[in-house]
């Protein structure tokens, strides 16, 4: 089974190019090769979103050079990947929190989600100055300013994300196992993989790997496996 709805965390670009003496923003731009590969690849095989953690909002306490590093190529790679994008059907939408960024940026992200607003093949997700306790708290603030009351259901509705399912499938590489702030309310059911490879290293076959990792799951969302799965037997009685 394809998950409709894969999240990544792009782990270890800065490990990868450390081991090979190189600044770590190289490490971030094979990153985007990587990530560009993995989008072809959800595309091809049927993936309907993909959601990745491109920048996290405690990212802003790295080195000013790394900060300033990632700022640029997130505009570098807008200008050089949404004209791909395009022809490949792909929709891409920025999560998180833009009122930090510059307007630069700002005005990069705006322009790339309006040119590929159209597309409908993939949802491309990437979550940047994003972190899931911001939000909660962001829905939980605009819920309280509009009077409405707050429960799981209109929080839900009021989450970034709430017009999509929750993820099927959660991948981090990099071989850390955390969550490190991602979607903590939209992975609540999530499958969770973890894998030892450096993002940059995460390539197509790997995806797969993660993909057919997934099939092999069962997901019970709190009932039995019995009710999941009934038995031959009473398969065929039914
Ligand atoms: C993930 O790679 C990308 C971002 C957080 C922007 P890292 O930069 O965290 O790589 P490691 O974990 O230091 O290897
Ligand atoms: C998580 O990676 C954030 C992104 C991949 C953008 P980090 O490398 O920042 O996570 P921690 O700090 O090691 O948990
Ligand atoms: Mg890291």
């Amino acid at each position: 089974m394809i998950p409709h709805h894969i999240a990544i965390v792009m782990d270890g670009n800065g490990r990868w190019a450390t081991r090979r003496f190189l600044p770590r923003v190289a490490g971030h731009k094979k990153g985007v090769d990587a990530l560009r590969a993995c989008v072809r690849r959800c595309g091809d095989v049927g993936v309907r979103v993909l959601t990745v953690f491109a920048f996290s909002s405690e990212n802003w306490n790295r080195p000013p050079e790394e900060v300033s590093g990632l700022m640029e190529l997130l505009a570098l790679a807008l200008a050089r990947e949404v004209p791909q994008l395009q022809t490949e059907g792909v929709r891409i939408r920025f999560i998180g929190n833009r009122s930090a960024l510059s307007d630069k940026v700002r005005a990069g992200l705006e322009q790339a989600e309006a040119l590929t607003a159209g597309n409908q093949r993939l949802l491309f997700n990437v979550c940047f100055n994003y972190g899931g306790r911001w939000d909660i708290a962001q829905a939980a603030a605009r819920l309280a300013a509009r009077g409405e009351p707050i429960t799981e259901h209109s929080l839900d509705r009021a989450m970034s994300l709430a017009d999509v399912p929750d993820p099927d499938l959660l991948i981090r590489t990099g071989g850390e196992m955390r969550i490190s702030n991602f979607l903590l309310w939209q992975a609540a059911y999530s499958e969770l993989y973890f894998s030892d490879r450096l993002w940059p290293d995460f390539d197509a076959a790997a995806l797969d790997e993660a993909i057919a990792d997934f099939a092999r799951r069962e997901r019970r969302f709190g009932r039995t496996s019995e009710q999941v799965t009934p038995a031959v037997g009473e398969r065929r009685a039914a």
